[in-house]
Formats: C-alpha cells, sequence, structure tokens
C-alpha cells in the first residue's frame, strides 16, 4: 500500500518519533527524514553540542530551514525535534507539507525513554518526571494546536501506534 501524503511527526522528547518514522517508512516505502539527524549531521556534531557551541536560537533557525527545504519532498515522513511545532512559522511549514501527527506518552512513560540518553539538552540537568511534566505542560497547546490527529503511545508497540494513526488519518 502506497500513501498519497506525506506525514509529519511532532510530539514531546520521546515520544516515539523516530522509531514511528522508521516504521512508516518501512511499512509504506516512503522515505524517513529524521530532522535532528539532518541538522547534527550537517552540522557534524551531536544536538548538544549544537546547543552548547551556537546556541538554541541557531538550532532553531535551521530546523525553520531545513522545513522549508522540505516542502519539495513526496512520499516522506518526516519526524521533527520536540520543539519544531513551538514556532508558528514551523507550524504553517509543517501543514503545508503533509498530515500533521502528534504523538503523546505521560511524563512517567517519556522518562523512562529518555533517562540513558545524553544528547537531549534541553532536559539533560533536568532529568525527572516533574521536570518533564512542567516543559510538557508549557508546550501543550502549542502542540495540540499543530496536530491533525493525536496517538497516544504509552503501553503500545510500534505496530498498534501506526495501525491507529493511518485509520485516524483515512
Ligand atoms: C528538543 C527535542 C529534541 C531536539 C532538541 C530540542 C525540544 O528532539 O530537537 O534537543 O526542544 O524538545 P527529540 O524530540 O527528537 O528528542
Amino acid at each position: 500500500m502506497k500513501l498519497n501524503y506525506n506525514i509529519v511527526l511532532i510530539g514531546f522528547m520521546g515520544t516515539g518519533k523516530s522509531t514511528i518514522s522508521a516504521y512508516l517508512s518501512e511499512q509504506f516505502g516512503m522515505e524517513a527524514i529524521d530532522m535532528d539527524q539532518v541538522i547534527s549531521e550537517r552540522e557534524g556534531m551531536p544536538i548538544s553540542r549544537i546547543f552548547e557551541i551556537h546556541g538554541e536560537e541557531y538550532f532553531r533557525n535551521a530546523e525553520t530551514n531545513l522545513l522549508k527545504e522540505l516542502q519539495t519532498k513526496k512520499n516522506v515522513v518526516i519526524s521533527c525535534g520536540g520543539g519544531t511545532p513551538l514556532r508558528e512559522e514551523n507550524v504553517v511549514e509543517m501543514k503545508k507539507n503533509g498530515k500533521v501527527v502528534l504523538l503523546t506518552a505521560k511524563p512517567e512513560t517519556i522518562f523512562n525513554r529518555v533517562k540513558d540518553n545524553h544528547d537531549r539538552p534541553l532536559i539533560e540537568n533536568n532529568k525527572s518526571v516533574e521536570f518533564i511534566e512542567e516543559l510538557m505542560l508549557k508546550r501543550k497547546d502549542k502542540y495540540i494546536a499543530a496536530a491533525d490527529v493525536i496517538i497516544e503511545t504509552d503501553n503500545k508497540d510500534k505496530q498498534q501506534i501506526c495501525h491507529e494513526l493511518i485509520d485516524a488519518l483515512k
């Protein structure tokens, strides 16, 4: 089966954007584009180092530029960084590009998924369920406003999540 639209995955860190993107790419023969990965490769350093050397604003500009560049792509699934939909301009670009899917998870689930990773500068020094919950709350309205559909990921495997996602987009 082929989809006749692009999918743009958004959501907080650790909601499974990259995993789901890879799986959708496999299932539907779409090209998977991981924005963090592209930016990191182009800059020749991990995200944490980009934040350290150039600052967050620089990274955010790189996200906006990349989203615009991706406009021309067809048959792609794009996994955004957790902060990409916070800029209104980025949401406009995403919506031009495809259907926007918000993946969600409880703070406890997120904590368990991110606790052993050290390339998420915004939470690296504050890795706790409370901090994650607080940041998630601050972002919630923007995430919801950007989304065409919302999929909860707690206690679900990737097959189940993708099935729900495709169903919701029909
Ligand atoms: C960020 C999320 C990260 C990465 C950067 C900032 C955020 O992406 O883009 O560390 O602001 O939530 P993931 O959601 O893939 O971890």
